[in-house]
């Protein structure tokens, strides 16, 4: 039978990094591939009580069909708590399946086909995969070891002044690790402001800082409505749960609320009940500095690993939080060619290409720290190393 796809469905196509990552399932193989929380950081036992107490308390209530926005007492607590210096009455959060589903709606809300979006160059590949399916053309906007280089947001929006939104990562970047400084948070809010575009604000990864203070986001210098700002508990909790949230003014928040109710009316009752109870019968900042712990030494071990053993020339950001570094290698070396021979010395990471939306460049890799073992991430840098050395 010819399947009668819709045409933006026949150019879906499978991401070529997702059958390369394939091979990192080979049993004994270290990897730096994935984005992974470390799953002996879940609270299982708490857990335990957390579904006990639910099922004594609220019984069928959680069983049943509910609200589209989202767990009231949830949406107080993310409003409250977990933007940091932005504070907002739950009228403003809608509760997604993770913040990839945040990104999806924002696709639905505001790409046609061919519309202009910006993003940094390089970007989270799963927005570009959720976007993708609305057809955008994608603006570039070049970074340097701080985040989005305002000066060529402000070009690239003076040459486009039809783009819809402004997509940026600013806290420990995926891929790059980069952070934006305050002050160019605020330059965007006004850059924003001036040409009337919206800035969507993706922010898994704030939460996890090992030095220094958090920075305040993007949305908190917006006083007019133009910062969408898109959360997740999935690093600070347990992505298993899928829950995330998006926060908005008064008139797009009530469209993304049409959105999710035509897609799935509502999140999962149950894990939604099951975050409210963990965080009132538990501390989730105790929990977060424990996650925090081990991932701050397991970066300083990465750091330590690739001083000792990478080539003086393959260059990188010390980055102060989030899952990933990004390491930059000589301009002539394709890392896929690299992965080839990685995976053959059961070691891997991910090449950097489907990271840009538009032009690629080949000779960067993105390593994650957050699921391997001190010991496997010396040994994993050690032998990846290896097969560096032999390409300079
Ligand atoms: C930048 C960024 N945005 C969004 C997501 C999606 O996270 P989730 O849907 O689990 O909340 C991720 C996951 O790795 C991410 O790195």
């Amino acid at each position: 039978m010819e399947l009668k796809l819709a045409k933006r469905a026949q150019k879906l196509k499978a991401s070529e990094i997702r059958e390369l990552l394939k091979l990192t399932q080979k049993k004994g193989l270290i990897s730096f591939a994935g984005g992974l929380p470390a799953p002996e950081l879940f609270p299982i036992d708490e857990m335990k009580k957390v579904t006990e107490e639910i099922f004594t308390k609220y019984g069928k209530e959680v069983l049943q069909y509910s609200l589209t926005e989202g767990n009231e007492d949830l949406r107080t607590i993310i409003g409250e708590t977990r933007m940091k210096n932005v504070k907002v009455p739950k009228e403003n959060i809608l509760i997604t399946s993770g913040s990839q589903q945040g990104l999806d709606f924002t696709g639905k809300l505001f790409i046609d086909k061919g519309d202009k979006i910006i993003c940094e160059k390089p970007t989270y590949l799963g927005a570009l995969t959720a976007f993708n399916v609305y057809e955008p053309e994608y603006v570039e906007v070049e970074m340097d070891d701080y985040g989005m280089i305002i000066e060529d947001l402000e070009e690239k929006l003076k040459s486009n002044p039809e783009v819809k939104f402004i997509y940026t990562i600013p806290d420990f970047q995926n891929p790059t690790g980069r952070t934006l400084p305050v002050d160019r948070r605020k330059k965007m809010v006004e850059i924003a402001k001036k040409y009337e575009v919206l800035i969507i604000e993706d922010n898994p990864y704030g939460e996890l800082r090992y030095e220094g203070e958090r920075y305040p986001s993007i949305k908190s210098f917006d006083d007019d409505g133009y910062v969408i700002y898109l959360g997740t508990f999935s690093k600070i909790f347990c992505p298993g749960l899928r829950i995330g949230w998006i926060c908005a003014s008064d008139i797009i928040i009530e469209k993304y609320i049409m959105v999710k109710q035509s897609a799935d009316l509502h999140c999962n009752t149950l894990a939604q009940q099951e975050l409210v109870t963990f965080m009132k019968m538990f501390d989730i900042e105790e929990h977060i500095d424990q996650i925090k712990e081990v991932y701050r030494k397991r970066r300083n071990v990465m750091l330590e690993a690739l001083e000792k053993y990478m080539p003086k020339d393959v260059k990188y950001v010390k980055t102060e939080g989030g899952l990933f570094i990004w390491l930059e290698l000589k301009e002539t070396i394709d890392t896929k060619v690299i992965f080839e021979e990685a995976v053959k010395r059961d070691v891997a990471f991910v090449p950097g290409h489907s990271f840009y939306a538009k032009d690629v460049r080949k000779n960067y890799m993105r390593l994650n720290y957050s699921s391997m073992s001190e010991d496997l991430i010396k040994e994993g840098i050690k032998r990846l190393s290896e097969v560096i050395m032999e390409y300079y």
